[in-house]
């Protein structure tokens, strides 16, 4: 009997978990055994590079990656079927839109279902395919946990356990110097990584995007915890935390309107120094250690919950849906819902009630 096919790519930044998904969707599969399930490597560039990069994922190849990070199919952020990069001979690039041309390849080799792995913007170039045609599923992955239409993304576990991690080491060297100790920590326009990691850890000071701070209240609080004895701090900065009447700190990286935000724990430690307070100032940027290396137990399961579903949608022909988490559930979503509404803290969630009532301040 001739065997279904499905193709399936890993898109945007990595993060811990990607292995398990791709793990439990070709276990899964093989469950059924009328079905091949193929990769694209580095997202759909696989599928559209020439030579092309597809590779056969049978349980062999999957047998012990749920634990590894990265993702073996490897990923990108640079490209797509809507913005193929063409390099013009002046060194510029121009953007090409392949995306007919995918959806005819897929045909052609007889793809019976492509599945998207991946964030915001993975999700919603797998919006725009379905629109035109291609039976496509999305599974969400973000260390930021800022996908709508999901309780919470895998790989955001992992990334709390090192920035948390990150908190208590500062916080004993904090003490020893009497030092203001800042880190910034990774989540692009949500506050998730740096709220979770200080109330784990017990920073002192939180700031995150959804709270524009003022230093004039930074001040006080520190002021008041000075002349309590207490004569250091630790700061956990969400990257693109901002104060009052400012903005995220970025810059552009392409031409393609993508911001690279970095800036905002210096900018606070500069606002800092010039607040004359005595301990001294410090800066750590966490960056990439957030999103590599092993997930952590929680992101493993939820991530090999959401594979198995993933191909259940397949099965089911549920294209244009995500698979999400709704506790207790993994359910499915249309992708157009989980798309281009980011989740954001909640300032008036019981989460940011808790951490100001264990005495966190905001800034606000
Ligand atoms: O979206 C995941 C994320 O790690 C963000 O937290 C961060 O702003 C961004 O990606 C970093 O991207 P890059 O790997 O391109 O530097």
């Amino acid at each position: 009997m001739k065997k279904k096919k499905v193709l399936l790519a890993t898109s945007g930044g990595d993060c811990p978990g990607l292995n398990a998904v791709i793990r439990s969707f070709v276990k899964r599969a093989s469950v059924e055994g009328n079905w091949e399930v193929w990769g694209s490597m580095r997202s759909f560039n696989g599928l559209l590079g020439q030579p092309q990069d597809l590779r056969l994922l049978d349980t062999k190849v999957v047998s012990g990656i749920h634990e590894k990070g990265g993702t073996i199919l490897g990923t990108t952020k640079r490209s797509g079927p809507f913005n193929w990069p063409v390099k013009q001979p002046d060194g510029t690039y121009t953007y090409l839109d392949r995306s007919d041309e995918m959806i005819r390849m897929c045909r052609e080799i007889g793809f019976d279902a492509v599945v998207n792995i991946g964030g915001d913007g993975s999700q919603a170039m797998s919006q725009r395919l379905f629109e035109k045609g291609l039976n496509i599923v999305g599974v969400p992955k973000t260390i930021d946990n800022d996908l709508g239409a999901t309780d919470v993304t895998f790989g955001f576990q992992s990334a709390v356990d090192v920035a948390t991690e990150a908190v208590d080491r500062l916080v004993s060297t904090a003490e020893s110097h009497n030092r203001i100790l800042v880190l910034e920590v990774m989540g692009k326009m949500a506050g998730w990584i740096a709220l979770h990691a200080a109330v784990a850890g017990g920073a002192e000071i939180c700031l995150i995007p959804e709270i524009p701070y003022d230093m004039k209240k930074i001040k006080h609080f520190l002021e008041t915890r000075f002349e309590g004895g207490k004569k250091f701090a630790v700061v956990a900065v969400a990257e693109g935390a901002m104060p009052k009447g400012g903005e995220a700190l970025g810059t552009k990286i392409n031409d393609l309107s993508s911001v690279h935000l970095e800036g905002a724990a210096q900018r606070f430690a500069a606002e800092l120094r010039a607040l004359d307070l005595e301990p001294g100032i410090r800066v750590t940027i966490l960056g990439h250690v957030q999103r590599g290396g092993t997930p952590v137990p929680y992101d493993r399961v939820l991530a090999s919950q959401y594979g198995v579903k993933a191909f259940e949608l397949v099965l089911e022909k549920k294209f244009g849906h995500m698979v999400a988490y709704r506790s207790p559930d993994v359910i499915s979503v249309p992708i157009a819902e989980a798309v281009g509404k980011p989740k954001l803290v909640d300032p008036s969630s019981y989460l940011v009630h808790t951490a100001k009532s264990i005495n966190i301040c905001f800034g606000d």
